[in-house]
Parts: structure tokens; C-alpha cells; sequence
């Protein structure tokens, strides 16, 4: 591929390189970028510049390395902050046992680890490591804990290592992430100039200035989808409940509400200017008929009765308001009759396709970083294993491009 037709032309790559013998395949995988015609800063761990010389990377990516906090004789600060912001992706290759634990945990003592916290971007992590290392239960699972992160960990392969050992553990080939990165640019161009709302998260529907009738719901699944569609090139409306996860593009533009009525408000001012719209949020049934401004007090001679009244269907309402060409998706979470309960809302909100995920699967539902869901449109139904959320929502947005 030349580098005029690669999806990597004119894209900034972050290359972090850490401290392994992987490390001599740094300079191939810098190589190719750089001939993709994308624009790499490379930032290298202490250790790294053990391995290979900053010399061989800035002259290669014809840019200073990026290695410490500050450059000692001048005090010039780098700010891992600006890198963050300039990156269209990050790929970390070799990533050692050491530096996967850092990302996993934030234990952010290198510029490295710093920029990468700091990443707006998509991150690719390609291991390399001993087999041994690389199949520790630690390992497992701090890689596990970067791909609930959204990250895609790019999985070593099985063969001759440094050690002498054969096994899994040798970094992917250079050719093979470049590879990897330029699928991601190619598909991240699917949905430019779409305008797509995502709801997401619980509704807190007020009893009194300390109390609400809520759920369980993390916002997880739709802030994962939101991520994933601003990744692809979407400016994305994001209406969320009350949630501890937060929007990392600068694609989403994040509206914070309480209750289901502030929700609906908010999406019903957005959604005639949108192309696609994803009911994800897990929004309460019903709201007291009144809320108390003070604080009911339990030394109350009865119980008190709370009064409960429904709360509007959003996803019904924009349902009913859908005009040719916009397409609206819905959730279902259920417990029984998973089924033939989706395919009931499906044609009672007037949705376009529903997402179906049983409370009865392990690790999916709320509050998981993993997911399982079937999809489910007029055209049949469509099972998908269990996934990071990140994942799941990459696969329920290739579907929903099949069909807009
Ligand atoms: O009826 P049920 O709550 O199971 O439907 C789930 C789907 O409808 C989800 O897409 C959810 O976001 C949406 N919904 C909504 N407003 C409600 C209830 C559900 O938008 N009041």
C-alpha cells in the first residue's frame, strides 16, 4: 500500500516504546508508519532507551524522542497533556508486563504511562514478553482491565522468544500492526458528518433532596457505543443519567441530566437533527408524584406511602416522531421471555432495531465490563458472544452501518 492511499496518511501516532528485546521491532513498525504517511512522536520508557537508541527513533520519525518529564539542560517541559490532545491513536509495542501494569493501575512514574493516561485517542497494545509472564494470572488480567478501558490489545504471537523458549509471548509482526491501524482509520471514516444521540446510564427520579428512586445501571454499555461512534468519525450528543464513567472524545458532547422527564427534554430538543439515535439508558418506569423540598423525616408517627406516576417512554416518543431516514435503536434488558419481550417493544416504540441482553448470561447487564447481547430488527436475529463493552459496541455499530 502506498502511503497516499493508506488510512494512516496524515494520522498522528503516538509510538510508545517500553523496555523489552521487542524493541529492535519498533524501528520496522516506526519505519512503516512513517512510509503510511502518518506523523509519529515516539515516547519511550527509560528501559526502552536500554534497548535502542533515541538517536535511531528521531531520526526516523524526525522528531525528538520523548523520554522525561523535562529536558534537563534546557528545563523545556513536555507535556504529556498536548501529546494526549495530538494523537489520532497511541500504539504501545513492545508493551512489557511492567508498563501494562502501570497502564492498568495508573501508576503514572514515566512520560509514557503519563501520556498515556492523559490519551484522547484510541491506544493499541502490543505485548511482548516471556511466555511465562505472558500467561501469569497478573498479566491476564491487567490486560483485561485495558480492554474494559476500550483499548484493543494487539495479541502476541506463539513462537521463538528471546529467552530461548518457544511459546506465546513474541510481539506481533510490525507489517501486522500497521495493518491493525490502518483497519481502525479505515473504519473510523464510516460515520463522518452523521449526527447520532446515545442515551445512557440510570434515571434518578427525585423522592426528596437526599433521596431517588434509581438503578443499578453503570453507563458503561452506552458511553462505551458513544466512544465508539465518535471513533468512527460521528459527532455524538451524549444524554446521560448520574454515572461515575466519563466521555473521553472530544467528538461527544456530554449533557448531563437527573430524571427521565429532563432526558426526554433533552433529547427530544436534539433528535429531528440526528441520524441516529441509541436508546441505551436505563431509564426508571415511574417518578413520585411529588417530591418533598425537605428531607422527610423518618420520626414520622406512619410509613410514608410514596405515590408513584409513569414516567414518559423516551424511546417511544422519538419513536412515534421518527421521520424517513433516521434510524432508532433501543435496549432490552430482561430476565424472561428475553425474546419475544424485545420483539414486543421493537414494534411498540416504532424502533428500527432493538439490543437484547439477558440478565440470565453471566457478565452481561449492568454494572459488567463485558457484554451479550442479540440483536434484533425485522430481518430475524443476530446472537453475539460475550464481550468487552467497547467491543460489543463495535459490532452493534457495524450493524446498524449495514443498514443505514
Ligand atoms: O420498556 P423498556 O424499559 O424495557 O425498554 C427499553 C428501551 O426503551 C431502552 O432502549 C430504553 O432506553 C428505552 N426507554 C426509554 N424511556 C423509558 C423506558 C425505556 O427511552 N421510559
Amino acid at each position: 500500500m502506498t502511503s497516499r492511499q493508506s488510512p494512516l496518511a496524515g494520522k498522528h501516532v503516538v509510538l510508545g516504546i517500553c523496555g523489552g528485546i521487542a524493541a529492535y521491532k519498533s524501528v520496522s513498525l516506526l519505519r512503516l508508519l512513517v512510509k503510511a504517511g502518518a506523523e509519529v512522536q515516539v515516547v519511550i520508557t527509560p528501559a526502552g532507551k536500554e534497548f535502542i537508541t533515541p538517536v535511531t527513533l528521531s531520526a526516523l520519525s524526525q522528531k525528538p524522542v520523548v523520554s522525561e518529564f523535562f529536558t534537563a539542560n534546557t528545563g523545556e517541559w513536555h507535556s504529556h497533556v498536548d501529546l494526549g490532545l495530538w494523537a489520532d491513536c497511541m500504539v504501545i509495542a513492545p508493551a512489557t508486563a511492567s508498563t501494562i501494569g502501570k497502564m492498568a493501575h495508573g501508576v503514572a512514574d514515566n512520560m509514557l504511562v503519563t501520556t498515556y493516561l492523559s490519551a484522547k485517542s484510541h491506544v493499541f497494545v502490543a505485548p511482548a514478553m516471556d511466555l511465562d509472564m505472558m500467561a501469569h494470572p497478573s498479566t491476564t488480567a491487567n490486560l483485561a482491565l485495558l480492554r474494559s478501558y476500550g483499548n484493543t490489545v494487539i495479541e502476541p504471537d506463539t513462537g521463538y522468544l528471546a529467552s530461548g523458549l518457544t511459546g506465546k509471548g513474541r510481539m506481533e509482526e510490525p507489517e501486522n500492526i500497521v495493518r491493525v491501524l490502518e483497519d481502525y482509520f479505515a473504519k473510523s471514516q464510516t460515520l463522518v458528518g452523521k449526527k447520532v444521540l446515545v442515551t445512557a446510564g440510570p434515571t434518578f427520579e427525585r423522592i426528596d433532596p437526599v433521596r431517588f428512586i434509581g438503578n443499578y445501571s453503570s453507563g458503561k454499555m452506552g458511553y462505551a457505543l458513544a466512544e465508539e461512534f465518535a471513533a468512527r468519525g460521528a459527532e455524538v450528543i451524549l444524554v446521560s443519567g448520574p454515572v461515575s464513567v466519563t466521555a473521553s472524545s472530544p467528538a461527544i458532547r456530554l449533557v448531563r441530566v437527573e430524571s427521565a422527564r429532563e432526558m426526554l427534554a433533552e433529547c427530544e430538543a436534539v433528535f429531528s437533527g440526528c441520524d441516529v439515535a441509541v436508546m441505551c439508558a436505563a431509564v426508571a418506569d415511574y417518578a413520585p408524584a411529588v417530591t418533598s423540598d425537605r428531607k422527610i423525616k423518618r420520626e414520622h408517627s406512619e410509613v410514608p406511602v410514596i405515590q408513584l406516576v409513569k414516567n414518559p417512554d423516551i424511546a417511544a416518543t422519538l419513536g412515534a416522531a421518527k421521520r424517513p431516514g433516521q434510524f432508532l435503536a433501543g435496549f432490552a434488558l430482561e430476565t424472561d421471555h428475553e425474546a419475544e419481550n424485545a420483539a414486543e417493544k421493537l414494534s411498540r416504540k416504532n424502533l428500527d432495531m432493538i439490543v437484547l441482553n439477558s440478565m440470565r448470561d453471566a457478565g452481561a447487564g449492568f454494572g459488567t465490563d463485558t457484554n451479550k447481547v442479540t440483536i434484533i430488527d425485522a430481518g430475524g436475529s443476530h446472537e453475539y458472544p460475550l464481550r468487552p463493552k467497547r467491543e460489543v459496541a463495535s459490532d452493534i455499530i457495524d450493524y446498524i452501518e449495514t443498514r443505514l
